[in-house]
């Protein structure tokens, strides 16, 4: 079912190629530049979508193994992420039951226990407290009442997300809008993780904004990877996630074919976004590879930071881990110092007042969808919330 639908996609992508056109939307679109440094609308952005809506924490590829954990912080909030016997991710806040200190330290690993280093106190990976360090002397406690505090989590196509509030009764699954059968068409679930790298940049949206505009890619990336890239963009959306792909003349190759002889991968090319906060673009070359980017607001209105995870579909010859390792850089540089330079000081300039506005062309329908969907998450009350995702075919 999901093919069909990449492939109706591809065709109406050939439709344009041909026709010379673009799916426009009806009018250009304006934003107040406030919504990029307000800190009162920021706090509501916090509140109302990170701290609210399922987010991407990790990929299957970080933690493929029982005993495999993962430890972050995410929109200010510690969490752990463990897979357990049954081979089932959960998520958890990372604070001890005794009085609070994280337990393990940011990054990933395998295990058999999670011990604080505080005053060790132990849990398994269940979240289960095991054991309390001089149990007789601290006093009798019922364990079963003090285990790890449990976040709604989900792992689908190869990706895990998790939301920050532990009352949540917001299914992942309608958030996800069936949007997740077609990112499973990439089978991530059976990659190889290669590394990541953290970048600083400004307003989370005025960095999101990038990931979804194909216009400047000529422009801002004239000397890099810019001229090499389509800067025409299509956008289809499930939900509130969107996937960017241009008009494509090449697709008129497969055109006569079934559909069961489409080639998947080709299908599956652009970027595709998964709201708030995640951008995936893929490469190919020496076998298919992504990078996956997630980006956190940081601990002001003016900031945020992006973590770039690098997946492969195949484990790398040495060859191969080398040119990933050159392009990996490579993909640093270009967002560091073209996107992320260029938003700061974006940011420095919206701060200052010159302009009540900024504006999204009818050739830029992602980013009007991306910020109509921020309007109307910061609006809209919890037990609404539900009702906003529409399913998706
Ligand atoms: S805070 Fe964890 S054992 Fe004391
Ligand atoms: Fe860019």
């Amino acid at each position: 079912m999901s093919k069909t639908k990449l492939i109706e996609i591809a065709k109406a992508n050939l439709e344009h190629a041909r026709a010379g056109t673009i799916d426009q939307t009806d009018s250009i679109y304006r934003v107040p530049a406030e919504n990029y440094f307000n800190k009162d609308r920021w706090q509501l952005e916090m509140k109302q979508i990170f701290r609210r809506l399922p987010l991407m924490m990790a990929t299957t590829a970080e933690l493929p193994e029982t005993g495999d954990w993962k430890a972050m912080t995410a929109a200010n909030v510690p969490i752990l992420l463990s897979r357990t016997k049954t081979g089932q991710v959960k998520a958890f806040f990372n604070m001890c039951s005794h009085r609070g200190a994280q337990i393990m330290a940011e990054g990933r690993g395998n295990t058999h226990r999670f011990t604080c280093p505080y005053h060790a106190w132990s849990y398994n990976t269940e979240g289960q407290l095991t054991s309390i360090y001089s149990n007789k002397e601290f006093g009798e406690l019922d364990k079963q009442c003090h285990n790890l505090t449990e976040l709604p989590c989900l792992e689908k196509a190869g990706l895990i997300w998790v939301i920050l509030n532990r009352d949540s009764s917001l299914s992942i699954e309608d958030f996800l809008c069936n949007y997740d059968e077609m990112l499973a068409h990439f089978d991530f679930a059976n990659w190889h993780y290669f590394d990541h790298q953290t970048i600083k940049g400004p307003n989370w949206k005025i960095a999101y904004d990038g990931y979804l505009d194909l216009y400047h890619l000529p422009i801002l990336h004239k000397d890099t990877f810019g001229p090499d890239y389509p800067s025409k963009a299509n956008y289809y959306n499930w939900g509130p996630h969107q996937r960017v792909a241009g008009p494509d003349s090449a697709l008129a190759q497969f055109e006569q074919l079934d559909d069961a002889q489409w080639p998947v991968n080709y299908l599956l090319n652009g970027v595709w976004t998964i709201f708030p906060h995640i951008s995936i673009a893929s490469f190919d070359g020496g076998g298919r590879s992504i990078m996956l980017s997630q980006l956190f607001p940081g601990e002001t209105p003016s900031t945020s930071y992006t973590v770039q995870h690098y997946l492969m579909e195949n484990t790398p010859t040495e060859e191969q881990a080398e040119a990933a390792k050159a392009q990996f850089e490579f993909l640093k540089y270009v967002v560091e110092q073209e996107d992320y330079a260029t938003g700061i000081k974006q940011q420095l300039a919206l701060e200052s007042g010159g302009k009540e506005h900024v504006m999204f062309g009818r050739n830029e329908g992602g980013g009007q969808r991306f910020h109509d969907w921020v309007e109307r998450l910061i609006s809209t009350p919890d037990k609404d919330l539900h009702g906003l995702f529409p399913k998706t075919d």
